[in-house]
Formats: structure tokens, sequence, C-alpha cells
């Protein structure tokens, strides 16, 4: 069967017009920010979404400003004809898919940033990446304003960022977390994934297990915290990463350092460096009062 066209805008003024039109016939809006390159992740936090809203709405953007100077802006994956069917097929209603000068127009001038959160973690070694994230993010809500819009639990520090400033900018939408999606072979899904060489590939698939062992050696709770952390990072560079950027305990609703005891519902959380491909991952860390939740 052949899927419905999927209507395509690259104006804010025209998506405004679009959303204004489906509130004032009684739809709800939900919205899915990416960066294009979509895989199957992306598709299940567009179904997830689906259950919440009446009309979808997915934005595709690689945003300059999330990218540090030797990062990989310039090669990120760009694939827009493949995007393009991927959401149609999918029954998203709407791909808004701006040029660079739709959000960032000559003259402009402001930067949205949130404090604390957005310390440690990925952005010890991204400075500036969550301004760039929370400038587009209230760039891109301010332009759609949906009821609903979902960040995948994969990056759950920009979850947690945004959530917060959705909150503390009176944005009236309201961000939920998608499951995050994993590979057949456990690795969580990533548009950086390509990048990966089979060999590589085999090495990523240590992050998953590691953080397995790390959650049960955590809610056993038998070593202290730090000691199955240390033991866990020695083993990821004994196989071959390049570099462990962070293996940490936070907890999940305000990413509070745990060092000690876990009281409060808590995930480990992992950046690494595999070949030249940097990769983030996470696990709630169970037997402990109820995890945040996520769409599923
Ligand atoms: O997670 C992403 O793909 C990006 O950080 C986002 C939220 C689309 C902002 O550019």
């Amino acid at each position: 069967m052949i899927a419905a066209p999927m209507e395509i805008l690259r104006r804010k003024k025209d998506l405004r017009t679009r959303v204004t039109a489906w509130h004032m016939a009684g739809l709800t809006v939900g919205m899915v920010p990416t960066m294009g390159a979509l895989h199957h992740g992306h598709l299940s936090l567009v179904r997830e979404i689906q259950k919440y809203v009446d009309k979808v709405v997915v934005s595709i953007f690689v945003n300059p400003k999330q990218f540090g100077p030797n990062e990989d802006f310039d090669k990120y994956p760009r694939q827009e004809a493949e995007d393009i069917k991927k959401l149609t097929e999918g029954k998203v209603d709407l791909l808004y898919a701006p040029q660079p000068e739709e959000i960032y127009p000559d003259g402009f001038l402001t930067n949205v940033s949130v404090t604390r959160i957005t310390e440690g973690l990925c952005a010890a070694k991204r400075p500036g990446h969550f301004d760039g994230v929370t400038t587009v993010v209230t760039k891109l809500l301010l332009q759609c304003l949906p009821d609903v819009a979902l960040f995948g639990e994969k990056d759950f520090q920009q979850y947690t960022v945004l959530k917060q400033l959705t909150k503390d900018l009176d944005i009236p939408t309201r961000v939920i977390c998608g499951k995050l999606i994993r590979d057949p072979d456990g690795l969580a899904t990533s548009s950086r994934n390509v990048y990966l060489s089979p060999d590589e590939r085999r090495i990523a698939l240590e992050i998953p297990k590691t953080l397995k062992q790390v959650v049960q050696e955590a809610a056993e709770g038998i070593l202290p915290l730090q000691q199955v952390l240390d033991k866990a990072k020695r083993h990821l560079m004994d196989c071959g990463f390049r570099e462990v950027q962070y293996l940490e305990i936070r907890q999940s609703d305000d990413l509070a350092p745990v060092t000690g005891k876990i009281t409060a519902p808590s995930r480990v959380l992992v950046a690494a460096v595999v070949g030249a491909t940097r990769l983030i991952d996470n696990m709630p860390i169970p037997n402990v009062p109820a995890q945040p939740k996520t769409t599923s």
C-alpha cells in the first residue's frame, strides 16, 4: 500500500499556520525534534508520540550550535530523501526541515542556557553543547508550539535539561521521554553507529554489557559504588575503547551525583569513544523507588 504524502514545510510562518489550524480544529499536536539520519529508534519515538496526539510534526535540523569546533558537524550524516520515505511510511503528518537562516537569521544574538544540570556528564567534554541544544529546542518549540514534545531516553541528560527548560521558561509544551531502543545485538540505536567498523561495533557492544553489570552490582550493594564504576571503566579500556569520558551514577530526576548509597531512582550513564566515534548510553538501576516515566 502506498502511504499518503507527508506535508513538508521549510518556513516557520507556514509551520505556525498549519499548527494553528490544527489547534483551531481541536486537534492536539506532538513534535519530535531530530537531526535526521533517522533510524528505528527515531521511528519508535514517532510511534510513541502518535499514542498521545492527533498530529505529529518531526523536525530535521542539523544544529551547528551544538557541535564543538572539532566535532563531526560537517560529516554528520544527512539523508533527507531517505528520511522523508521513512517518515511517510511512519505516517508522520508534517516534516519541518528549515534552512539554517530560518533558525539563525543574520543578527541572531541570543543564547538559551540551563545551569547546574548541564554541568558534568556530556558537558564536561563538550563545552557549549547544551547551550546549542537548549537554544535550538527553544526556537523549534516556539516556532511550532506543540502540546507535547518527545525526546529519547538515550540522551538522558538532554531530556532532563529540556524538561527543566520548558518548565523554567513557561513554554506550554509537555516534555516526555521516549524509550531507549537497542539494536538486536544490544547497542543503543544512534545516527553515529554508521561510523563504526565491524571491529569497532564489536567493541561498542561492551557498553550495554558493562552497564548491565554495573546495574546488577549497584543494585546488590555489596561493593562500594566507586569500586564498581572503576572496575567497569577499566574493563571498557581493556576492551579497546580509546577513552571513557564518564561512567557515573546519577539520580534520575535531577542528575545529582550518587556516591554512597542509592536512596532515590538512579541511573548509570556512560560516554566512551571507540575509534573516532563517541557513544553514549544509560540504564536505570532497579530495586530503588519508582523510575522516571518513559512513554512505554
Ligand atoms: O537529540 C537530538 O537529535 C538533538 O540534540 C536535538 C534535540 C534535535 C536538538 O538539535
